[in-house]
């Protein structure tokens, strides 16, 4: 092997250690205190019974294969109960949990309109590597209220 081809494979490697310093120690060293307690004790983990479930999601990152399933019950248009499960990432659990925290006791339209943006603040911010993880809550979340308010307009209250 020449010593020009050599010093060509040294330097992918020194931009691949790099890489993975940036992928592999940021998440566990750079998650604060609030967003490792919704990792290690999520809230709102669970499911809800068909006959108390108003709104269903699920939905995928297809950019990490993660997944996560979203329940909801309303009463008088308001959030009242909501369980999550979540095959995911320490960041995705966390901001799924807090996105359930947000959720519980809003409206409808009120849910709605939270964004991954106000549960990153509500966790007191996320690594930027890991800000798409807060995609997974929010999405879903929106995606039962879009199942609960299609039900209604299908067989109304
Ligand atoms: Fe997949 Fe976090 S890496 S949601």
């Amino acid at each position: 092997m020449s010593k020009q081809k050599d010093n060509t494979l040294n330097s992918q490697a020194d931009d691949s250690d790099n890489e993975q310093h940036d992928t592999v120690d940021a998440p566990v060293l750079f998650y604060n205190d609030i967003v490792i307690e919704h990792f290690t004790n999520p809230h709102n983990v669970g499911e809800l019974l068909p006959d108390e479930t108003d709104g269903f999601a699920l939905v995928g990152d297809p950019t990490c294969g993660d997944q996560m399933k979203l329940w909801i019950k309303v009463e008088d248009n308001t959030i009242t109960d909501i369980r999550f499960k979540s095959f995911g990432c320490p960041g995705a659990i966390a901001t799924s949990s807090m996105a359930t925290d947000l959720a519980i006791g809003r409206t409808l339209e009120d849910a709605a309109s939270l964004t991954d943006d106000d549960v990153i603040k509500a966790l007191g911010g996320i690594p930027e590597n890991k800000r798409h993880c807060s995609l997974l809550g929010i999405t879903a979340l929106q995606q039962a209220i879009n199942d609960c308010l299609l039900k209604r307009m299908i067989e109304p209250e």
